[in-house]
């Protein structure tokens, strides 16, 4: 690379690199702020999510490519707008809605959005009944949406109609306006795995505007077990041994025949807890008086899983 250096009194080295001067750029003080790391902020608002280690990361990239795009644009070096619609791949409570949601709020704070809204729709809120009425329709949410994030759950049932139907009038249009307004909104397609593919595969083209794709994997006995004592300790409540025990099996048992049953990983576990509590009530309720031990504790007796 050419290169030109000469020192400037105050000792800074000036490199002229291609005919451009050698700029020192600092980072801002909201990126050094909370110590030390960028990416502080990013991993206190995901710390919530156990695993999702993927996902983090590409936040991490689209931040920092954000970061660094605006450190370019102050010495007058190209930028490019990143393209941010995305794909998630994944079984029931794996957490894309939860994510996506999470992601519009977060891009917001980024700047990558102006409103950072969260808009959730599913086929029937794009597909229309008479020739025409499905373009408009789609339009409307895509202009509702502008500004924040557009989520469209089961994506696949767009093209559950096959040709004639008017689900395929509602991809080309979003399509289209993916395309003419892709930096002032997110569109996020979403749904199962092997129905999302076969959906894409029916779709020539359509994946290649989708630059990330997530996938959503199903979580782990540990890790099930660790989003179940997060969600009991944002709660105040407390698991005793003998019920953690009968739970951690109960996972075990679950994940073995998963084929043969619609098991919903983090939603079965919310659901879970949310019945033990009721129980839990109940039971206490029965009683004359209690300490704060027991209205924590959640026994084995208590702990719903049916
Ligand atoms: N990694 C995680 N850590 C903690 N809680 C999680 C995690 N993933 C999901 N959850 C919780 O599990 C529940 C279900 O998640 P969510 O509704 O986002 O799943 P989903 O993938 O959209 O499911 P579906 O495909 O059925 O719509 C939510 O209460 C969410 O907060
Ligand atoms: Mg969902």
């Amino acid at each position: 690379m050419d290169s030109q250096v000469s020192f400037k009194k105050n000792g800074q080295i000036n490199i002229v690199l291609h005919e451009r001067e050698n700029i020192i750029i600092e980072n801002d003080a909201h990126v050094k702020d909370e110590g030390k790391d960028p990416f502080y902020r990013i991993d206190q608002e995901f710390s919530s999510f156990i695993g999702m280690n993927r996902l983090k990361e590409t936040i991490k990239e689209i931040y920092a490519n954000i970061e660094i795009n605006q450190k370019r644009e102050q010495v007058g070096l190209k930028t490019q707008n990143q393209v941010l619609h995305m794909l998630f791949k994944g079984n029931p409570g794996t957490g894309k809605t939860t994510i996506a949601r999470k992601l519009a709020k977060a891009f917001y704070e980024m700047n990558v959005i102006s409103k950072g809204h969260f808009i959730e729709a599913e086929r029937a809120d794009l597909v229309g009944e008479y020739i025409g009425h499905t373009a408009q329709k789609t339009r409307e949410l895509v202009e509702k949406a502008m500004g924040g994030v557009l989520f469209i759950d089961e994506a696949y049932s767009l093209a559950r109609g096959g040709e004639k139907d008017f689900g395929k009038e509602a991809i080309d249009t979003l399509v289209k306006h993916m395309e003419d307004h892709h930096s002032e909104f997110i569109l996020i397609l979403a749904g199962y795995p092997a129905e999302m593919d076969h959906f894409l595969s029916l779709n020539p083209g359509l994946a290649s505007r989708f630059p990330i794709v997530l996938d959503f994997d199903d979580y782990s006995v540990e890790q099930l077990m660790e989003i179940a004592k997060q969600m009991m300790h944002e709660r105040e409540y407390l698991l005793t041994k003998e019920a953690e025990w009968k739970l951690r099996d109960y996972l075990i048992k679950q994940k073995q025949d998963y084929y043969l049953r619609n098991f919903s990983n983090a939603r079965f576990v919310r659901n879970t807890i949310e019945k033990s509590v009721r129980k839990h009530a109940v039971r206490l309720l029965k009683k004359n008086k209690y300490t704060t031990e027991e209205l924590m504790l959640i026994t084995k007796s208590d702990l719903t899983l049916d």
